[in-house]
């Protein structure tokens, strides 16, 4: 079962830990990087994945500053713990988590470069708005 968990004393530095495999860490910042801007950047609320209580990725998502909506600006599984199905889970269970804010009907994501991540933001219901800022298509999802 896919939980979230905060960041705090008590996983910290194994969420700082976990990492993409090579080829890959282009398409997302690392986790310590993440956690740095959301020291300056409160509006960033990081979460650390668990799957049946074994730490395997970290999320971030926010309500912009600007537009005041919801965006979902990180997602990473562990290289040793990738296609098994948690990325897609808490995936889900972001949305949901999200979807119970009534007072919003949106959630907003880069498209992402990553081909796998684009095909299951794709496979949840994400589609490009028709925006692009600073050379980046925006995906969003409505519920
Ligand atoms: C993208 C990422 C979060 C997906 O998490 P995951 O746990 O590995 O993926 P899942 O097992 O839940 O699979 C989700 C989809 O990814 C794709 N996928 C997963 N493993 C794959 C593989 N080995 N080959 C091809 N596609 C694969 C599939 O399309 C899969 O959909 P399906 O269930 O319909 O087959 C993870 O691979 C990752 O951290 N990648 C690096 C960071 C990144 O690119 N983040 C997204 C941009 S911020």
């Amino acid at each position: 079962m896919i939980e979230f968990r905060e960041i705090d004393r008590n996983n910290l530095f194994d969420v700082i830990k976990l990492g993409v495999a090579d080829g890959q860490k282009e398409f997302v910042a690392t986790n310590l990087f993440s956690i740095a801007q959301a020291k300056a950047f409160p509006e960033c609320i990081c979460l650390s994945i668990y799957h049946d209580d074994i730490l395997v990725g970290f999320t971030m998502y926010c309500i912009d500053y600007e537009d005041k909506e919801y965006w979902i600006s990180r997602l990473m599984i562990d290289e040793k713990y990738q296609s098994k199905g948690y990325g897609k889970a808490a995936m889900e269970k972001l949305i949901d988590r999200i979807k119970e804010d009534k007072k919003h009907k949106v959630i907003y994501i880069f498209e992402p470069e990553n081909t796998w991540a684009k095909h299951l933001y794709e496979k949840l219901g994400f589609a490009a708005d028709g925006r692009v800022i600073e050379g980046e298509v925006v995906y969003k999802l409505e519920y």
